[in-house]
């Protein structure tokens, strides 16, 4: 991939090095060779189960996930945020001042999957308006993407596993994955991204019923209900450890690259 000098300066400003960047192959064993447990927003002692772990090669079926909110299957956009804005399924809705539905254009041909909202978010009612959204929106816009206005083809809608802050920012639990998880199943389906990028462990364990640490699952094409899906570290985790953000920007380039061969195989 080739980058024009305003990318590559951002890119630096990201602390990353695009001459540096391995190829996919070498990107896979480097992390192959230093597996490690990705964290995302909190701080996490120890990982929650995932709510049924499945093969990460299988695209996950809806039909076989956890139980789903009322009628969330049929809903329209509309519907779905008014579903989301009401919810009280689970103990977060006390805590909240607000829920997050998630921003960006329904249209966009990406999604981005994150974990839950942080303090920041519960207040603005955004996901990633933090310091890690400022991250994530500095690695969108090294791509030319954006959650803001664009042709859809550069335009990311995101979202989180939870639509609630957790108190104190601690881990999602498993019960309030399972609540939220048809909220996110619905987004997906009535965005239909061509690309999603799944961001940290929550993420990782919710579309990819896996439990495998984010350093072993980052670097391939996986598939999400027939979309293609990488997972990259959370950009949280990112802020705690740059020495990995180079990875990451291999893990975005792997994704636009996909992205790009099938666009072009289809027209
Ligand atoms: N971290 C997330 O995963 N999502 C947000 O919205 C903010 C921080």
């Amino acid at each position: 991939m080739r980058w024009s000098e305003r990318q590559v300066a951002m890119l630096q400003e990201m602390g990353i090095r695009v001459w540096n960047t391995p190829s996919q192959g070498d990107a896979v064993a480097l992390a192959e060779a230093q597996p490690e447990v990705e964290t995302g927003t909190s701080r996490p002692a120890s990982a929650p189960a995932a709510p049924s772990p499945a093969s990460v090669a299988e695209p996950a079926g809806v039909a076989v996930r956890g139980p789903r909110a009322t009628g969330v299957d049929a809903m329209d956009w509309p519907a779905l945020r008014d579903a989301v804005a009401g919810c009280t399924a689970c103990k977060l809705c006390s805590g909240r001042t607000q829920t997050v539905f998630g921003v960006g254009n329904p249209q966009a041909h990406w999604m981005v999957v994150g974990e839950a909202p942080g303090e920041q978010e519960d207040r603005q009612g955004e996901p990633f308006v933090g310091k890690s959204g400022q991250l994530l929106d500095s690695m969108l816009r090294a791509l030319g993407l954006t959650r803001g206005e664009a042709e859809p083809a550069r335009q990311v809608f995101i979202a989180n596993t939870l639509k609630c802050r957790p108190p104190g920012n601690r881990n999602p639990e498993p019960d309030e994955l399972a609540q939220c998880e048809p909220f996110l199943i619905r987004q997906i389906e009535l965005v239909k991204p061509r690309m999603i990028l799944a961001m940290g462990r929550f993420a990782v364990q919710s579309l990819l019923r896996s439990n495998e640490p984010v350093g072993r699952l980052r670097g391939r094409v996986h598939q999400y209900q027939g979309v293609p899906l990488v997972v990259t570290y959370h950009p949280a985790y990112l802020l705690r450890n740059p020495e990995d953000k180079a990875r990451a920007w291999d893990d975005l380039c792997l994704a636009v690259e996909q992205l790009e061969r099938t666009t072009t195989a289809a027209a």
